[in-house]
């Protein structure tokens, strides 16, 4: 069991002696501290320690973007626990000689958290690979404005929306960084509270069947937004919607050229409530060409590629040789998204518009294949196909393969 406070300067609410309750756990090649009460199942306390099991295969993915992008520094800019920082130390790189991993630091406001997260580093062993700084994050990454002690990758993984420290995280990354960060407000993004979506994030997120990846691509649309203020582009390379949170992988391109690039990227993706056809453009959409209804456009968002292909394979093989089947499967989705539109539709809402019974992902893009369409299953949502075809066609899709089943 581990007392809080010993030895550190604490704030008089973390004087009182705070039973952490700590237990060693292993994920991935790593063992951790973390608290007890944190595994007993649910959503697990933010205080005084926070630690998500379920957020292992979050993790996982970082360790495989690590490992094939190998930065020589990352940093974790909320850290709690270290799990991230230190897995990324002690596994990223692994195989490719010890002087490739990288330098990592650890930072948290939580003095309890860093007490569990020093502990980690020292239990594996990582003393000089690791440095655990004390600091609110925005006030430390303002401080990175120095050429070289920029990061060449930084995650942000915080309670909420990643907005408040986006632009600050960008100033703080090298050129060619690669910058991750987490979003759990996924009601916001996928367009439940549209007002908060536009203060929150300078966007309108509009409810339509494919609202994890609207929130995934106005997240990157924030991003390519905040960083252009200071004149840094950004490209995204990954990105996955998995539980209750959505995460994104962009790679950081300094520059006014490379800011301009960016904004390339930015649009608008608008569902028609009506005849429910669909369609990305650069300005917001007023009335559906299809049925002349009145309609409501998600955005500015990124319409842009979402993944980098050799990232993503090289990625999803390292998952694969560590044994690590859900992070390999949600990278490996990815595979061709870029090969289709910004959206996708659902297979469910299909069936009931057209009274028939359900049938197969796999049974729906075989009949759009056979009718000549690309298609591949949507890799952001639970239920969704994304496909060449109008929604007209995707649905005629849809019957003809229920009545296979017949
Ligand atoms: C979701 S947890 C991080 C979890 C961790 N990355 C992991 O993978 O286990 C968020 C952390 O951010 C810290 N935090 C929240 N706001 C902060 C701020 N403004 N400055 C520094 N740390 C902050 C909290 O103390 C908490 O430890
Ligand atoms: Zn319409």
């Amino acid at each position: 069991m581990a007392t809080l406070c010993a030895g550190l300067k604490c704030l008089p609410w973390e004087q009182a002696r705070v039973d952490l309750g700590l237990k060693l756990v292993r994920e991935g090649d790593t063992d951790l501290y973390v608290p007890e009460k944190s595994l007993a199942g649910g959503a697990p306390d933010t205080y005084p320690v926070f630690y998500n099991p379920a957020a292992k295969t979050n993790r996982d993915i970082s360790v495989c973007v690590a490992s094939v992008t190998r930065p020589a520094t990352f940093l974790d800019a909320l850290a709690g626990t270290g799990a991230r920082g230190v897995r990324v130390g002690n596994e990223g790189n692994r195989g490719r000689g010890k002087g490739a991993a990288p330098q990592v630091t650890l930072v948290d406001f939580n003095r309890m958290s860093l007490q569990v997260a020093r502990r980690n580093v020292k239990l594996n062993g990582l003393g000089r690979r690791c440095t655990v700084t004390h600091s609110e994050t925005n006030r430390f990454l303002c401080s990175r404005f120095d050429r070289g002690e920029k990061f060449e990758a930084v995650d942000v993984d915080p309670f909420g929306s990643p907005a408040p420290y986006i632009q600050a995280a960008l100033t703080a990354c090298a050129p060619g960084a690669i910058l991750s960060f987490t979003a759990t407000d996924a009601a916001v993004l996928c367009g439940v509270y549209p007002l908060v979506s536009l203060r929150r994030y300078g966007a309108s997120s509009i409810r339509n069947e494919f609202v994890h990846e609207t929130g995934l691509r106005t997240l990157m649309g924030f991003a390519a937004r905040a960083g252009g203020v200071n004149d840094i582009g950004v490209e995204p390379v990954l990105a996955h919607s998995t539980l209750h949170y959505l995460r994104v992988y962009l790679r950081v391109r300094r520059g006014a050229t490379e800011a301009d690039r960016a904004m390339e990227g930015l649009g608008y993706v608008t569902q028609c409530n009506t005849c429910l056809e669909r369609w990305a453009s650069k300005l917001p959409s007023e009335r559906c060409d299809s049925c002349g209804r009145k309609v409501r456009s998600s955005g500015p968002l990124w319409t842009g590629k979402v993944a980098e292909s050799g990232l993503v394979s090289q990625s999803a093989k390292f998952g694969s040789e560590r044994g690590w089947k859900e992070a390999e499967s949600i990278i490996a989705s990815l595979g061709r998204v870029d090969d289709f539109p910004p959206f996708s539709y659902s297979l469910e809402r299909a069936c009931s518009l057209k009274k028939v019974s359900s049938t197969s992902v796999e049974k729906v893009i075989g009949e759009l294949q056979s009718n000549g369409f690309s298609a591949m299953r949507q890799p952001f949502e639970l239920d969704g196909i994304k496909t060449d075809a109008t929604h007209e066609e995707f649905v005629q899709a849809v019957v003809a393969a229920s009545r296979l089943l017949r």
